[in-house]
């Protein structure tokens, strides 16, 4: 028996069809992947399933019965519950209050003590570890999520979706989660979750449904199914990831940034960056590994002027002291900021106004001194072709657009700006393997071009794929910089702080 069955959804949202003719079942007690690159609709499916999008044409089944669900309300009813890919929660309330909101048993029938309790007793029941007084606004997100996830529990949803859950967890939190979907699945709750990532699928989900355009492409058993197979489903084509260092350059131009003494504070005024001091050269990309919250976030930030710092920035012999995007950008350095909603771009303008933020006053997009529309609309349609930012369209607002397509705008304005510098922070975080290859390349031609590229990333695989030079940092400071040959294991070791003990390129023991 399916417990739900989704049958020909078609959904459109102007002349973007999100969803075409998309069929879709799970089955009690299973963990099911939805698997697709950026743009492929699956957000678009599981809303219409939970309610939140109206759906053109097509029927839902839920134990046999045809539902109508037309709003949250009507899906929490029938037992679904879904974790969005941007949290929801409110960070000025504790975990209980958060869990609890808008639920009858708060403040009525239980006091908080009690209501402290059950949360306590049902986190413990899923290997969550959560403290119900906490205020949200100090957890981080891996815990924000297991109270996003606990939330649905309470409200008895027994069919849950998670919308990209790993996207933003460490590798830690990873294995967390997925511990507690086991135990989930153990008492029959069935589990949907969206990833484009191949071996979460292949290691995590009983059977997977491929999403393509808008269309469900195969829905397969996971132990029947290969990772070059669902790569190709996925994509539609062969994809290459290992793309990346067969052209590795050995010698390189002049030192295009240097940083000296730089030390940030994070925003609990602790100082997470300590007398820095590093140089990228013409043609360079340094990559900077480590474990998620070892600084790389207010280096990133202090380098994008977004971050106040002491010490100094040079860009090509020009001294930067203080923090400030507009200058950075003056002296060429680009960014591909970490958080692309919060900080890369402005959700509610269009895909061209995003396109061309921060270079308003520029020659090129100007009539002596008023915004030349034409200029600004032309520009757009090359960046959109050259980018292949999809859908090809220059007046959709920013938010309508996948995550991955969503970057590609970012990508494009960093680099059509011809920067000198580019600081590309997490830059393939949370895309799909079609999208991540595009990006990787751009970044690789860029080198190629002689920019000098700080790369940061927590995916030790990408950053020893991509980088000419390896930072590992921990706790604020450079354990040391190696070549990207070194053995996985020993930078694995070294990003827990300890230092390898073999010896350095020139002899030296490290
Ligand atoms: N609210 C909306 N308004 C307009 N267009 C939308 C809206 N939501 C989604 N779309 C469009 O529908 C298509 C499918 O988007 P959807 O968010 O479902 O993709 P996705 O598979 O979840 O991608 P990602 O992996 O990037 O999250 C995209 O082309 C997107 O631009
Ligand atoms: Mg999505």
């Amino acid at each position: 028996m399916n417990l739900v069955e989704m049958k020909n959804i078609t959904k459109c949202f102007g002349e973007v069809v999100a969803n075409k003719q998309v069929n879709f079942d799970l089955k009690p007690g299973e963990i099911h992947a939805l698997l697709g690159e950026n743009g492929a609709g699956k957000s678009t499916l599981m809303k219409i399933l939970y309610g939140m999008y109206d759906m053109d044409e097509g029927q839902i089944m839920v134990k046999n019965n045809k539902v109508d669900i037309e709003d949250c309300r009507d899906a929490i009813e029938l037992g679904i519950g879904m974790v969005h890919q941007h949290f929801m929660l409110i960070p000025q309330l504790t975990v209980t209050n958060n869990i609890f909101l808008g639920m009858k048993e708060a403040g009525f029938i239980l006091n908080e003590k009690e209501l402290n309790k059950k949360v306590v007793e049902l986190a413990d029941k899923y290997g969550f570890n959560v403290n119900p007084g906490d205020y949200v606004s100090q957890l981080p997100v891996g815990v924000q999520q297991k109270i996003e996830i606990l939330k649905l529990l309470i409200r008895d949803s027994k069919i849950l979706i998670l919308d990209e859950p790993t996207a933003v967890l460490t590798p830690q939190e990873v294995e967390e989660l997925f511990y507690s979907l086991k135990k989930l699945k153990e008492k029959n709750y069935s589990i949907i979750f969206i990833t484009h990532k191949m071996d979460e699928v292949l290691n995590h989900s009983d059977r997977v449904t491929v999403m393509r355009d808008g269309e469900s492409i195969a829905t397969l058993n996971t132990d029947q199914v290969s990772e070059e197979s669902l790569a190709k489903k996925m994509v539609g084509r062969e994809v290459f990831l290992d793309q990346a260092n067969e052209e590795r350059k050995r010698s390189f131009g002049k030192e295009l940034l240097k940083i000296k003494n730089l030390s940030v504070k994070s925003n609990k005024n602790l100082k997470v960056i300590k007398n820095l001091s590093f140089s990228i050269r013409e043609g360079e990309i340094l990559g900077i590994a480590g474990v998620d919250g070892n600084g790389q976030l207010e280096l990133g930030e202090a380098l994008t002027g977004i971050r106040e710092f002491t010490g100094e920035i040079n860009i090509e012999g020009n001294s930067i002291k203080i923090n400030s995007p507009k200058k950075l950008i003056e002296q060429g350095l680009s960014h591909i900021p970490d958080d692309r909603q919060e900080k890369g771009l402005i959700p509610s303008f269009t895909v061209k106004e995003n396109l061309i933020l921060g270079s308003q006053r520029k020659k090129e997009f100007t009539n002596n001194i008023f915004l030349s529309e034409d200029k600004i609309e032309n520009k757009s349609k090359d960046l959109i072709r050259e980018y292949d930012i999809r859908p090809p369209k220059t007046d959709l607002t920013v938010d309508s657009l996948s995550g991955g397509n969503q970057q590609k705008v970012i990508l494009a304005r960093a680099l059509s700006r011809d920067p000198k510098v580019i600081i590309a922070i997490h830059p393939t975080r949370g895309l799909d393997v079609g999208a991540i290859e595009f990006i990787r390349t751009r970044l690789l031609e860029e080198r190629k071009k002689g920019k000098a590229i700080l790369f940061i990333s927590t995916e030790l695989e990408e950053v020893m794929a991509l980088s000419d030079r390896i930072a590992v940092i921990y706790e604020g400071e450079f354990v040391d910089i190696v070549e990207p040959e070194t053995d996985k294991e020993k930078i694995g070791l070294m990003m827990t702080g300890k230092k390898g003990n073999d010896k350095g390129k020139d002899g030296n023991q490290i």
